[in-house]
């Protein structure tokens, strides 16, 4: 069996350290083949850089994916080409080549690609569709797809055209985690896997900021808030021939402990060290 663990969007410093405080615990209680999380809000809620790259490769995660924040940084055009990160095929900016993470652990490779849907999406300059036609063909055991976009049809949409050419299609962008993972046609699928970030916010940011520019309309900057993270992520698991078996979200609130959320799972139970 291999294991695949995804972590959703991480926003600013609250979600890295609460990475920080629980990857390394969970990954000394269990144990997942590849690790991954989408970080396009890790520097401050846009984008990443360089030495939050290093950061959080450390806790413990084997690759990184990206949004439409991904150039947020300028640091981020000194990121080197060897790490581990994964840019929009389709989203306009220096690294659209880098969109592909292959990783190979164990005689296993897994490809974590990264493609943005066009819906209410700015600076895309293809389609998915012809984005993921190309991606799709990489040489990979598992191939994991991060469809970064707004709306829930969208993500059903790349389901019901890519399900035989992905093992896994996991929604990120909303910050707001669906009850939709299942397993269809042997592709693993979640409209939306959810953010690692601050709660209760507004997708992260600031309740009182956002509540002032919406309501008062005031010029306001979208702060991050400085709530404790929420965790949430998913957990595939996979047969000997690369088939997903199971998929199941978890959502892990800032009062919770992680090990007491997962510990009543029988999908993650299989995979305790
Ligand atoms: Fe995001
Ligand atoms: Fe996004």
């Amino acid at each position: 069996m291999i294991s695949v663990l995804f972590f959703g969007d991480i926003v600013g410093a609250k979600g890295r350290s609460r990475i920080k405080g629980d990857l390394p615990l969970l990954l000394e209680h269990y144990h997942f083949d590849f690790v991954l999380a989408n970080a396009e809000n890790s520097a401050h809620g846009k984008g990443i850089t360089p030495k939050i790259v290093d950061e959080l490769l450390a806790t413990g995660l084997d690759a990184l994916s990206l949004g439409n924040h991904s150039y947020s940084k300028s640091e981020v055009m000194w990121l080197d080409a060897k790490q581990p990160v994964a840019f929009p095929k389709n989203l306009i900016g220096q690294f659209q080549d880098r969109h592909t993470v292959t990783i190979t652990k164990n005689n296993v490779t897994l490809a974590l690609m990264s493609v943005m849907g066009n819906v209410f999406m700015e600076n895309t300059d293809s389609t998915w569709v012809e984005s993921l036609q190309k991606m799709t063909q990489v040489n990979a055991d598992i191939k994991i797809c991060d469809f970064h976009a707004e709306t829930t049809s969208e993500k059903y949409i790349v389901l019901h055209t890519f399900h035989d050419a992905c093992s896994a299609i996991l929604g990120t962008h909303t910050h707001v985690q669906t009850n939709d993972a299942h397993i269809y046609q042997g592709c693993a699928y979640i409209t939306d896997v959810g953010m690692c970030g601050p709660f209760p916010s507004i997708l992260g940011r600031d309740v009182d900021e956002v509540l002032r520019r919406y309501i008062k309309k005031e010029k306001t900057h979208y702060t991050v808030s400085e709530e404790e993270a929420m965790l949430n992520f998913v957990l595939i698991n996979f047969d000997d021939q690369f088939h997903p078996m199971h998929i199941k979200s978890y959502s892990v609130l800032p009062h919770e402990n992680i090990l007491e959320v997962v510990s009543g799972c029988d999908i993650i139970n299989m995979l305790r060290r």
